[in-house]
């Protein structure tokens, strides 16, 4: 982990991988070429991101395997991909070996992931998974609602990392629901620390909500997509718009 020595002090750094899905989603929108997913990875890198975080869907609505495989390639920084445990997608990560897969749910008609996986029922299937990745060198992370019974399975199924689904705590309707949903994820972390485990934590944080999930002690990565992405249209806006004017004249 990154630690930043101040006045004596060694501080832990909490790290960002930034999710580039939806720089693919913008050019899958015309099936064109732009903008190229890689790029945005190497401005991510450039600007201090610890990991690029890429989810190859079932589906391939946004990343592509193509995509997987240069960012294989070029990324110098971890490279984390989301998958399913389906067959085809086990075997095109134990094929292309990213530095890290965390496991998610996956349905076709779902916009984005909805809740985490569920180790306990998938038993089995997430074992065999585990085993043919972990074969391969690739770290393993299982993204999961912070809930105590679903940390017991992951520990007992055998990683040494889990991503804490934050959606409850991001998607609360009043302050005392975003409450609510916040201790969950302090109690959940606590928790899973205690049983060894390294806490990463994501989904549907934003410039508003991040602030208290990042000050949670113990958790180490978070990893945000769609909210950097969408900021990064209105703050590059100017530029481009002044760009273009200055290529007509
Ligand atoms: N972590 C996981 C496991 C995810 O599936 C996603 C969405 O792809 C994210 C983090 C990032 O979520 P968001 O795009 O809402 O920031």
């Amino acid at each position: 982990m990154l630690k930043a020595r101040s006045a004596g002090l060694i501080i832990k750094m909490l790290k960002l991988g930034v999710n580039i899905d939806h720089v693919a989603t913008l050019r899958e929108l015309r099936r064109g070429i732009e903008p190229e997913p890689v790029f945005a990875a190497l401005v991510c890198q450039a600007n201090g991101a610890d990991s690029i975080v890429v989810h190859l869907r079932e589906d391939r609505r946004h990343i592509k395997e193509r995509d997987l495989c240069i960012l294989k390639e070029i990324v110098k920084i971890k490279l984390n991909l989301e998958m399913s445990v389906a067959a085809d997608i086990v075997q095109i990560a134990c094929k292309v070996k990213p530095d890290q897969a965390t496991l998610v749910p996956e349905k076709r008609q779902e916009i984005t992931t909805e809740g985490g996986l569920d180790v306990i029922a998938n038993f089995k299937k997430i074992k065999q998974a585990l085993n043919k990745l972990e074969s391969q060198g690739i770290e393993l992370s299982l993204f999961i609602d912070p809930d105590k019974k679903q940390i017991d399975a992951a520990k007992k199924v055998g990683v040494g990392m889990i991503e804490l689904h934050t959606g409850r705590y991001a998607d609360a309707k009043n302050e005392k629901e975003q409450d609510k949903f916040f201790k969950e994820l302090e109690i959940a972390t606590h928790y899973a620390k205690t049983k060894g485990l390294v806490v990463n934590a994501g989904h549907g944080l934003n410039y508003y909500n991040v602030y208290r999930v990042a000050k949670i002690k113990g958790i180490e990565e978070l990893n945000i997509g769609y909210s950097i992405v969408c900021r990064a249209v209105l703050v590059g806006l100017e530029r481009a718009v002044k760009e273009m004017k200055a290529l007509m004249q």
